[in-house]
């Protein structure tokens, strides 16, 4: 069998979502089932790989370049590539798709309101008060994903379903060939 193993899962979605959380799941279970593994989390990368980028749309799709740049070269080398980063043009997902081939869209859905009540990192209060601008959902656009081979209800669902589907979908499309069944669990 001569099937790339390697693919980048894409998970996109507003800040708060749920992206890092369902990554940090799904990496834990992949490592035990012996998958090699790389998380480009967006917050991370920006303090590296793409620092000094702004978040004007020429900016993000640049971080969203190199991001994908870094995440062919893993794909290709058999890595389960996860990148949970916001993304939120059209446009810059169908890039990386194109680049990368063995690519997966999960659309981690959560209203902007339920996004802003979480206030993970105290970023939509800040949007709110002006003290930081183009924030995605607040004064930037989010483009909604038409078609993601993935959607997870971030409202509806715990974080074991939601790593579940994102497994499941691995797994029906041969890229993981066994995984545990999450089940829930309390944070
Ligand atoms: N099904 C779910 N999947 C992911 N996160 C969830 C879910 N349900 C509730 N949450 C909570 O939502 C928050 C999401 O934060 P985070 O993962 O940092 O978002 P993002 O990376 O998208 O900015 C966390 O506090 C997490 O516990
Ligand atoms: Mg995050």
């Amino acid at each position: 069998m001569s099937k790339n193993l390697g693919v980048t899962v894409l998970l996109t979605g507003l800040s708060g979502a749920g992206k890092s959380t369902i990554c940090q799941v799904v990496e834990k279970e992949l490592r035990m089932i012996g998958r090699k593994v790389e998380v480009l989390d967006g917050d991370q990368v920006r303090q590296h790989l793409t620092k000094g980028l702004g978040f004007s749309k020429e900016d993000r799709q640049e971080n969203i370049r190199r991001i994908s740049f870094v995440a062919h070269l893993l794909t290709r080398n058999d890595v389960v590539v996860l990148v949970p980063v916001i993304a939120p043009y059209y446009q810059m997902r169908d890039e990386m798709r194109n680049l990368i081939g063995n690519f997966i869209e999960v659309y981690v859905n959560a209203p902007l309101a339920v996004c802003e009540q979480r206030d993970v990192k105290g970023l939509y209060q800040q949007a709110r008060l002006g003290k930081i601008q183009q924030f995605t959902g607040i004064d930037d656009p989010y483009e909604v994903p038409l078609h993601p081979d993935v959607e997870c209800d971030t409202v509806q669902e715990s974080v074991a379903e939601s790593a579940n589907k994102v497994l499941n979908k691995l797994n029906e499309l041969g890229y993981i060939s066994y995984y545990r069944e999450l089940v829930n669990f309390s944070a």
